[in-house]
């Protein structure tokens, strides 16, 4: 109760203090094309998340509206590992800290989108995650590993890092680039700023002795500016400072302003709300179609459908599952977080898998609690369960052709690609009715299967219960209508989630925010 109390003064402090903001002036030597998109992972150079490929397809789609983005990463051990050809810009000293950088530059591969790789090797060469050390824990210095790329973030936007390049807007994602928010909001001659969140959960909250660690002024000690709850709110950056804010699915963007699922940050959300909105993630469907995949055993399509059967004859091989192809193959691929609703899998095992002929294979690396209890189950059900904990992309792909239906029963869902993926593959995703799952899968009822609309089997909420409901639902029309499962598939397949129609919304926000802050 307390704790609520707390959060709806701060909100309207936080209120107040956005009245006295005074206007922003965006500086007028960047051109309207030219966009600086800060990610703390780009894929196929660093990847734990989704954040990854759209920090790969965002750019490259954009790029090909024509616009001049350019991509900024921190010069992870990894990545340094994977690239080549790179031009290196000479060391500089980051203003007001003894600290040097030097700036790299490639390009993602297959384009040409440049990249600038922050290089501070005492910050970022080293083994493990982006954010975690080998023992899975954060690494200590997150505070000063992403405080710093976002003070290299706010030079390079203010064309200060020797690049000659000046960004007319700084598109930031996630708490690692929530800093470099709140300091480029304070210069008077500046780009515009869009802000993704991408998953509120994940803030980036460290202690308040950070605030003098890092140097940070006075002012952003307040709570209706970076304090959060007595520690420091990065993403409070993003939320606070950037001009818009963008999430992955326009349900999710409703979502975040209830208490529900804002992480006490909801307030702050309603209070920004005529400046926050949703776009959809898309899917790059170079890589993920059945018709083209080089990873699968046997292409498909809507009027050859046998060939999934002869992908997931393949798959059950692979994994070691009963080669049964009456079986229904259900699937799950994550990072096994509890935001993807794996206790609800684990809760209704018994329950789906009591059915005789009905098979499930897990591919995901994550909490080591999940990744225990499911090889556990998998013990108990030998030839029937299959778990694989891994990170392994071939295999994904695999399980999207071989598989018939996909779980992901997420607690919550910012966007989600998996389900897209699924989609596109004629595996049926069952999902919680929640944020981007709510936007891009029908479910399947009377009316729906009449208009043939229906792509999936949606349940409300995160209980067993209701995950078992639909998980029955879609195992008996799968059993006793052939032809409805059929249909269903091939209206998934045809399902259009592109990048080119995100990058297009994204354009839309661009102009509009680059010309609101021109006036
Ligand atoms: P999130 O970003 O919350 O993890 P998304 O659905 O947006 O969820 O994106 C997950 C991405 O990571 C997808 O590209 C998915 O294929 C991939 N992925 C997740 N776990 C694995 C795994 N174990 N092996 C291969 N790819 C994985
Ligand atoms: C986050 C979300 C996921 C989303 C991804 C990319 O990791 O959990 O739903 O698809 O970011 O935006």
């Amino acid at each position: 109760m307390a704790k609520k109390k707390f959060a709806g003064a701060r909100n309207k402090k936080a209120k107040q203090n956005a009245r006295k903001k005074t206007p922003v002036r965006v500086s007028t030597k960047g051109q309207a094309n030219k966009v600086l998109f800060a990610a703390s992972e780009v894929y196929p150079l660093i990847k734990t998340g989704g954040l990854a490929d759209v920090a790969c397809f965002l750019p490259m789609a954009l790029r090909d509206l024509g616009y001049d983005i350019r991509i900024v990463l921190p010069a992870y051990r990894a990545v340094l590992a994977s690239v080549h050809d790179v031009k290196v810009y000479s060391e500089m000293l980051v203003p007001d800290t003894d600290i040097r950088y030097r700036l790299l530059e490639t390009t993602l591969p297959d384009s040409d989108v440049p990249v600038y790789l922050v290089d501070i090797p005492a910050l970022y060469d080293r083994p493990g995650s982006p954010y975690l050390a080998e023992d899975g824990k954060d690494w200590l210095d997150n505070a000063e590993r992403f405080g710093l790329f976002g003070r290299v973030i706010k030079l390079i936007s203010l064309n200060q890092a020797g690049l000659n390049w000046s960004p007319a807007l700084l598109h930031c994602n996630d708490w690692h680039t929530g800093l470099a928010a709140a300091l480029l909001a304070q210069e008077s001659e500046r780009p515009a700023i869009i802000f993704a969140i991408h998953n509120l959960a994940y803030q980036g909250i460290f202690p308040y002795t950070m605030f003098d660690s890092l140097e940070l002024a006075d002012k952003f000690r307040s709570s209706d500016s970076l304090e959060f709850y007595g520690n420091l709110s990065f993403i409070k950056g993003g939320l606070v400072y950037a001009d818009k804010l963008i999430t992955v699915s326009p349900a999710y963007a409703k979502e975040i302003m209830t208490p529900a699922y804002g992480h006490g940050l909801d307030g702050l959300l309603r209070h920004r709300s005529e400046c926050l909105s949703g776009i959809l993630n898309g899917v790059d469907y170079r890589l993920w179609d059945p018709r083209y995949d080089p990873m699968i055993e046997q292409h498909y399509w809507l009027n050859d459908l046998h060939g999934k059967k002869i992908n997931k004859r393949s798959l059950q091989q692979q994994v070691g599952l009963q080669e049964d192809d009456n079986a229904v193959l259900l699937a799950h691929i994550s990072r096994l977080s509890e935001q993807k609703g794996i206790d609800l899998i684990l809760d209704g095992l018994a329950g789906l898998l009591q059915e005789q002929q009905v098979q499930f294979v897990v591919l995901g690396t994550g909490d080591a609690r999940y990744e225990q209890l499911l090889q556990a189950a998998a013990g108990n059900f030998a030839g029937r369960m299959a778990v694989v904990l891994d990170y392994n992309e071939v295999l994904a792909h695999r399980i999207q052709a071989g598989a018939d239906i996909f779980l992901m029963p997420s607690r919550y869902e910012p966007c989600g690609l998996t389900q897209l993926y699924s989609l596109r593959y004629g595996t049926i995703p069952i999902v919680r009715k929640t944020g981007g799952l709510t936007d891009t899968v029908v479910d399947t009822s009377v009316a729906t299967l009449g208009n043939q609309t229906a792509t999936g089997f949606q349940f409300h909420d995160a209980t067993t219960r209701d995950f078992l409901d639909a998980a029955h639902r879609a195992i008996t029309m799968y059993r006793s209508c052939q032809s409805c499962w059929k249909q269903i598939m091939r209206t998934a397949m045809q399902q259009e989630f592109s990048w080119e129609t995100s990058a297009r919304q994204y354009a839309g926000e661009y102009t509009d925010v680059i010309s609101m802050n021109f006036t």
